[in-house]
């Protein structure tokens, strides 16, 4: 048989999907399976977004163009110069989700073997984009006793090295739920334009800032144009994961036609759901408010069950829908694969994400899973009802 490619073989898996066939064997014995492993919202997506791919009159299910239709990202523009992000829609390639965003962004500014600096834990995905495009991050570990704040700079300068390229933050972050604050925002800005440097920032999650803290996008810290390239999607904000639309945003001229020569590449972003995207944008407030306070009652239940349960350390979220969370165990990964094959409350289990795979350092976060709260609240309760049962017996 021919040979797959090395970067094939090293390309990790989701650590966020991994456990699925044991998920399917508990469905298969009869369990219900609580699932607090992954980021899919069970808010109902806007009904001006879906309405507006039901009433289209579209002949042709044409190609856009390659950079987004002018009128999405015009809106586009529009929607953060309401978020003091003051951007044209020149400054805008509508890509195919967050995730082909960060793609672009890789593939513009780093080349083979460049460095990318990454506060960890980080999206696991990040991990999977880097082999891609055969860049290799270097972490910056930041810790739960701290809640995940920014690592201190002198951390960061350790680590400047001649293939340095950028610097990726993801903010407020998955899995941390961290918000960074402007103070920490001006510290990266200024760090990145000393050694001249990119700054990526993945904004999906923007929206989800939560006990009256305003969100700071690094689209708003003054002189750093050259240096800024915002990732953004609606799958979380409009909860439109399938819409697989997203954005990659910079006033840097040359990493847009850099960025755009990828889009070219692969033609355009999908046609239908950028016009729901487009009437996304008409979502109201009440939306979001009513979205917002959902999570933060969810986020508090959890928290406040969480730290019930002894042994049990957590770091209180500030943004998005995801925590980090300390277990009195060994190896989590044995413990979540485990609560799926070996244990039950009454029929009921819960399927947890491991949280080694969002460090790239070695055998770092073995003790800690990812949860996302992403479930009713009454369902919530049940979950760490069941974890807290499961530490009772489980042996590592
Ligand atoms: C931090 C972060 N960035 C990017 C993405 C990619 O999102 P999408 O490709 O659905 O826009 C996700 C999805 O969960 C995420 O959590």
């Amino acid at each position: 048989m021919p040979r797959i490619s090395r970067k094939g073989e090293s390309m990790p898996q989701s650590p966020i999907r991994k456990l699925v066939p044991y998920a399917e064997m508990a469905y298969k014995q009869g369990k219900t399976v609580y699932h607090l492993n992954i980021g899919q919202p069970d808010i109902k997506t806007p009904e001006v977004a879906l309405d507006a791919v039901k009433i289209n009159s579209l002949d042709i299910l044409a190609y856009t163009r390659s950079e987004g239709s002018d009128e999405y990202r015009q809106k586009i523009a529009d929607y953060y110069s309401k978020h003091q992000i003051q951007v044209n829609k020149e400054d805008i390639i509508v890509t195919t989700g967050g995730s082909e965003a960060l793609l672009f962004a890789f593939g513009s500014v780093m080349d083979t073997d460049d460095e990318i600096i990454i506060p960890e834990p980080f999206y696991a995905n990040y991990n999977g984009f880097s082999t891609a495009s055969g860049v290799n991050i270097v972490p910056v570990i930041s810790k739960i006793e701290d809640n995940f704040a920014l690592p201190p700079i002198e951390e960061f300068e350790k680590l400047i090295t001649p293939k340095t390229k950028a610097i990726l933050i993801c903010n407020p972050g998955n899995p941390t739920g961290y918000l960074y604050s402007k103070e920490e925002i001006k510290k990266l800005a200024q760090i990145v334009k000393k050694h001249d440097l990119f700054l990526i920032a993945d904004e999906v999650y923007r929206e989800f800032a939560y006990d009256g803290v305003i969100h700071y996008s690094i689209m708003q810290e003054e002189g750093l144009d050259e240096h800024a390239i915002m990732i953004d999607s609606v799958s979380k904000r409009y909860s439109m994961c399938g819409a697989r639309i997203g954005c990659l945003v910079s006033k840097n001229k040359t990493v847009i036609s850099t960025a755009l020569k990828f889009a070219q590449a692969r033609l355009s972003p999908p046609t239908l759901a950028q016009i729901a995207s487009e009437a996304a944008l008409q979502t109201p407030q009440s939306y979001f408010d009513n979205v917002i306070s959902e999570y933060v009652e969810r986020r508090n239940i959890l928290i406040s069950e969480l730290e019930k349960i002894e042994g049990v350390k957590v770091a209180k979220p500030k943004g998005a829908f995801y925590c980090i969370v300390e277990l009195p165990v060994k190896n989590s990964d044995n413990f979540a694969q485990w609560l799926l094959e070996s244990f039950d409350v009454d029929g009921e289990t819960v399927m947890v994400a491991p949280a080694a795979g969002f460090y790239s350092s070695p055998n770092v976060g073995l003790n800690q899973i990812r949860i996302a709260y992403v479930l009713q609240k009454d369902s919530l309760i049940k979950a760490v009802n069941i974890l807290k049962e499961a530490l009772k017996v489980y042996k590592d």
